[in-house]
């Protein structure tokens, strides 16, 4: 694959263009969003992350109108990702759920917008967190079916709301069934790729289907729902030999693996340093035996699986 610069893009299937680099912004605070997502901005950043379950889009929305008030972007150069909570994914609450969010940006329309998981819960009033029991555990809900939300989510591209749709945490076997009632197809899966969890199947298995992929955890998610016993990305041996053989941080070497695999990435960060060195990764190329050895890797386990087990008696629980 040729070297691309760092306003590099991936075309969706219904022709638009995403960039291949964005901004995560998962357990960015709400007092800390405003001033790191202008600093993403101001760092290059063009496509930013959000969901309405990270609880920030308001302060998403704020940086954004101060830096289009400013000049220093207009709307049209930014792509928008936000996500339809799992709380909000039985039909007759996805046209709330999206309000919600375009209201919180204070946006006409964001870019994508992606079915968080597949796994509905159920809706409270207090919308956030998400709703547990008494015992403390995920109010699932068993009966919502996640090909009668994507009906849904298609009505906000017929009303030029979302500019495209798609969906996020989807195994083969999900996307399969929307593929086969679509109007409008997926055009991006995002997922966790790294090299302890590759996903080498399902990447395919989007990219023969024209879906893009987009990988989360890229850099291992360090710190969330992390033990002292947990092996780390950044500092797997291998990353850093290959940094060392590249000139490139760990961080650089974690964020081309996906690219390499023609992956968008969307890093997060609160250090300008770090938000800059994560755009740097454009200008070099990893090896097929490198792609390999980090391929290598696999562990065939999410970083995240403290979290997602909460969800793994939900009848359509992804990762299986
Ligand atoms: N769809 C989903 O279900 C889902 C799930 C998880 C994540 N996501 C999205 O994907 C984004 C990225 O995933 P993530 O937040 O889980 O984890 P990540 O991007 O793999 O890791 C973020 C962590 O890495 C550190 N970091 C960033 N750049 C670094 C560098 N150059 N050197 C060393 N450390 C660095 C950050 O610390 P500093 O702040 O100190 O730089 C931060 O703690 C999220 O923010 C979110 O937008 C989506």
């Amino acid at each position: 694959m040729a070297a691309q610069n760092s306003r590099a893009c991936l075309v969706l299937s219904n022709g638009m263009k995403m960039p291949q680099i964005g901004f995560g912004t998962l357990m960015i605070k709400p007092h800390e969003a405003v001033a790191a997502v202008k600093a993403a901005i101001d760092a290059g950043y063009r496509h930013i992350d959000t969901a309405y379950v990270y609880d920030n889009e308001e302060q998403i929305g704020q940086a954004i109108k101060e830096v289009i008030a400013e000049g220093k972007v207009k709307r049209e150069e930014l792509f928008i990702v936000t996500k339809l909570a799992p709380q909000y994914l039985s039909p007759e609450r996805v046209r709330e759920g999206f309000d919600n969010s375009l209201k919180l940006l204070q946006l006409d329309y964001v870019d994508l917008y992606l079915m968080h998981v597949p796994t509905a819960v159920q809706f409270d009033k207090n919308d956030r967190p998400l709703p547990t029991n008494e015992k403390g555990e995920l109010r699932i809900d068993v009966d919502v079916d996640y090909v009668d939300t994507w009906k849904e989510m298609e009505k906000l591209v017929d009303e030029g709301l979302a500019k495209s749709i798609g969906v996020s945490n989807f195994n083969e076997k999900q996307i399969e069934r929307v593929l086969q009632v679509a109007k409008h197809k997926p055009v991006n899966n995002q997922i966790e790729v790294n090299p302890y969890f590759t996903r080498q199947e399902l990447v395919s298995f989007c990219q023969s289907n024209g879906i893009v992929v987009t990988s989360y955890s890229s850099l291992g998610a360090p710190g969330n729902m992390k033990t002292e016993e947990d092996p780390v990305l950044l500092s797997d041996p291998v990353v850093k030999a290959m940094g060392a053989k590249y000139n490139r941080s760990p961080a650089q070497i974690l964020l081309r693996y996906p690219v390499s695999r023609g992956c968008a990435v969307i890093p997060k960060s609160l250090n300008p340093e770090h938000m800059k060195e994560n755009m740097q990764i454009f200008d070099f190329e990893l090896s097929t035996e490198d792609v390999k050895s980090l391929d290598d890797l696999n562990m065939n386990s999410s970083q995240l699986n403290r979290f997602w087990i909460i969800f793994k008696d939900h009848p359509h629980y992804p990762f299986v």
